[in-house]
């Protein structure tokens, strides 16, 4: 028995929702292959893209099954293959794309015993390998689809959000690796009060209008006075490609994870091309390597 499934990228803090707010990405993602086996245990058997340690508990994949296996009554084992299309340390949620897939497969193949918050529990074990924190705003979008907020981390509590129908994104990963251990690093731990009312504000509002698909309260929403100072330093032209992207037409753009990548979100394909277009041409002009992709908010 097996089952070939497809692990979304995602996008995870969305501006003002740090550690807490993500989206996952209709078309960009890897694609793992994974079969039950009479040995017990996980063998990842086989990795194409990257050169990713294959054994069970040094790999994100793996950690999470054994997770899921370790509160399974399932005596026998799985066998898993990846084909990884996301760049580790891209922004746009590689780890998580790995130890969602394992886990959601895993449980379809032993008849769904487990619901999506306890597989989001398993995959946070994988990122807690990644970037020593188990944080859930790359997993969640990636069990849950479209956007979730984290609530509350302890005890876990998930809350998918509507997506709405016109919102596309635009990703542009400048070729520089960036780890999340490492750009975590680099944050304050406190927050002034004036920045919390900002982001709260900003959080909120974001909210209201996935709900009540008004785009122009997302426009609004878009904004990180806390993180995105201190994190874009480390992204090329970060300024340049954001400013840009906005007067293309996009609602709102930002850092994607940890970065390096960047967002932006638009209404409709038309603007979000529009603004690949512009983000584009802005790393062509000083000579920075990119991938860039868009995708619906799915
Ligand atoms: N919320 C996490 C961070 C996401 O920004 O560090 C990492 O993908």
């Amino acid at each position: 028995e097996e089952i070939k499934v497809f692990c979304p990228a995602t996008i995870a803090n969305v501006s003002c929702g740090f550690d807490v707010l993500g989206l996952a990405l209709d078309s960009v993602g890897d694609e793992m292959m994974v079969r039950k086996t009479a040995k017990k245990g996980i063998h990842i058997t086989k990795i194409v893209g990257q050169n990713l340690p294959l054994e069970a508990d040094k790999n994100v994949a793996g950690v999470a099954g054994l997770a899921l296996l370790a509160k399974s009554d399932y005596d026998g084992g799985f066998e898993i293959e990846i084909d990884k299309r996301i760049k580790p340390g891209s922004g746009i949620g590689s780890s998580a794309a790995s130890s969602t897939g394992a886990v959601w497969a895993m449980n379809e193949l032993l008849g769904r015993p487990f619901s999506k918050l306890e597989l989001v529990q398993f995959a946070m074990q994988g990122e807690k390998l990644a970037s020593d924190v188990a944080h859930a705003d790359n997993v969640a979008p990636a069990i849950y689809g479209g956007f979730t907020l984290v609530r509350s981390y302890e005890p876990l509590d998930i809350v998918p959000i509507p997506t709405p129908p016109e919102l596309f994104a635009t990703v542009i990963h400048p070729q520089i690796e960036i780890k999340t251990s490492d750009s975590r690093k680099i944050l304050k731990t406190t927050i002034s009060m004036q920045q919390g009312i900002q982001q709260w504000g900003n959080l909120g509002g974001l909210i209201a209008g996935l709900f009540q698909n008004d785009y122009d309260l997302i426009g609004r929403s878009l904004h990180d006075h806390i993180v995105e100072p201190i994190r874009s330093i480390l992204i090329p032209a970060f300024d340049d490609i954001k400013a840009n992207a906005m007067e293309a037409g996009a609602l709102g753009s930002g850092i994607s994870g940890s970065g390096p990548s960047i967002f932006a979100l638009s209404k409709g394909e038309e603007i979000a091309k529009q603004v690949a277009e512009s983000m584009k041409n802005t790393y062509q002009n000083i000579g920075v390597d990119f991938d860039i992709h868009i995708s619906k908010v799915n």
